[in-house]
C-alpha cells in the first residue's frame, strides 16, 4: 500500500497572507518602474489558464519537455540512480514526474513542495492509485524558502531535487543562483538538481509562445489583476490594461508587462496609484539560456552539469547538476 503523508503543517495553505500581499501590491506600484511578483498569477483561475497555456499550438516548453521524458526517463533514471528520494519543486500537473517514477529504480520517497494545498492534495491521489509502493510525502510550503524535507521512511542513496518546467527561467540571474544555492544545501554531497531549462532560439518562436493566437496568455496575464481586485479591493479596469510579452535579447529573456492604456488612477487598499498613458507594470521575466549559459549560471551555485538531455531541435533541454566537488573527485 502507498503511504500517503501529510503535509506536515496545520494550515491548509501557505499563500502570503490577504495583508502582505496589499503591501506587496503597494511597495511594487510605489517604484519606477512599477513591479508585481509573478506568484501573483498563480490563484486558482490563474493555475487553470497555465494548464491551457500549456495546451496552446505555440507553447513549445511543455511539448518539448514532456517527449524530452518520453524519450529519455530511461536514461535520465540509470544518471539518477537507484533507491533515490526524489524531491519535487512545484507539484503541477504530475505527468513529466510519472513517467520519471516508472523508470527509477526504487524510489524510497516522493516529496512535492508545493504553496497550495488543492493541486498538491489532487497530485498526490493520482500518484498513490499509480505507485501502490511508493512512500509519499507532501509538503506545503513555499520552495524559494529553506524547506525542512520529511524524514524518509528509509535512507535513501542520495536525494534528487526535481525542477521541471523552466521554471527557474522566472527567476533573474541572481536569484536563480540564490535558489540554485539552496537547493545545493538541501540536496546534500551526494545529492544532485534535475531542472528543465528552455533554450536560446528564433526570437519569433519565442515570442509566440508568449502571445498565443487564442489569447490565453494575454487573459492569463490580466487575471492578475482580476485577481488583486478580488483579493485586496483594488479596482484595476481590466480592459484599461493590456499585456505585453516581448524579447529582450540583451538579457536572455521575455519581459511581460501590463500596458496601462490611458492616464488612470487606481484604488489600491486606502491610496490611489497614478498611471500615466502606456506606463508599464513589470509581472514576469521568463529566461532563456544556451547550454553554455546555464552551465556558467550553475558553477556560480558550486554546481556541474552532469549530463544534459535536448532535443535534436535544440529547443529545450532537461539538465542533471551535481555538486561541483563530487564531479572533481
Ligand atoms: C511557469 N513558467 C515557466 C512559465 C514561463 O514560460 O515562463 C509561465 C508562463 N508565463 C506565461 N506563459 C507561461
Amino acid at each position: 500500500m502507498s503511504s500517503v503523508q501529510p503535509c506536515g503543517t496545520s494550515d491548509d495553505d501557505r499563500r502570503p497572507p490577504l495583508n502582505d500581499i496589499l503591501s506587496i501590491v503597494r511597495r511594487g506600484l510605489a517604484i519606477e518602474p512599477k513591479r508585481l511578483p509573478s506568484w501573483l498569477f498563480y490563484d486558482a483561475r490563474g493555475s487553470a489558464l497555465f494548464e491551457q497555456i500549456c495546451e496552446q499550438p505555440e507553447y513549445y516548453l511543455t511539448r518539448c519537455e514532456v517527449a524530452l521524458m518520453e524519450q529519455h526517463a530511461g536514461s535520465i533514471a540509470d544518471s539518477l540512480g537507484s533507491e533515490v528520494r526524489l524531491v519535487e519543486y512545484g507539484s503541477g500537473s504530475g505527468l513529466k514526474t510519472r513517467m520519471l517514477l516508472r523508470q527509477m529504480d526504487r524510489p524510497v520517497a516522493y516529496v512535492p513542495v508545493e504553496i497550495s494545498a488543492t493541486p498538491l492534495s489532487q497530485s498526490m491521489r493520482r500518484l498513490a492509485e499509480e505507485f501502490p509502493a511508493l512512500t509519499l510525502q507532501p509538503l506545503c510550503a513555499d520552495f524559494s524558502k529553506p524547506l525542512r524535507l520529511p524524514i524518509p521512511p528509509c535512507a535513501p542513496r542520495r536525494t534528487v531535487l526535481y525542477f521541471p518546467g523552466s521554471t527557474i527561467g522566472n527567476f533573474e540571474a541572481g536569484d536563480a543562483v540564490k535558489l540554485l544555492r539552496k537547493m545545493r544545501n538541501e540536496m546534500g554531497d551526494a545529492g544532485g538538481i534535475l531542472v528543465g531549462v528552455d533554450l536560446k532560439k528564433d526570437v519569433t518562436r519565442i515570442e509566440a509562445a508568449y502571445n498565443d493566437r487564442a489569447g490565453v496568455t494575454a487573459e492569463f496575464t490580466l487575471n492578475m489583476l482580476a485577481r488583486l481586485n478580488r483579493e485586496i479591493g483594488s479596482d484595476f479596469n481590466l480592459s484599461a490594461f493590456r499585456h505585453r510579452a516581448r524579447y529582450n535579447p540583451m538579457a536572455g529573456r521575455i519581459e511581460t508587462h501590463l500596458v496601462s492604456q490611458a492616464e488612470q488612477q487606481v484604488k489600491v487598499g486606502s491610496s490611489r496609484v497614478n498611471f500615466r498613458s502606456d506606463e508599464v507594470i513589470q509581472v514576469e521575466y521568463s529566461c532563456k539560456y544556451s547550454l553554455e549559459d546555464f552551465a556558467a549560471l550553475a558553477a556560480k551555485a558550486g554546481l556541474a552539469v552532469m549530463r544534459s538531455w535536448t532535443d535534436p531541435q535544440q529547443m529545450f533541454s532537461v539538465q542533471y547538476l551535481v555538486r561541483t566537488s563530487a564531479v572533481a573527485r
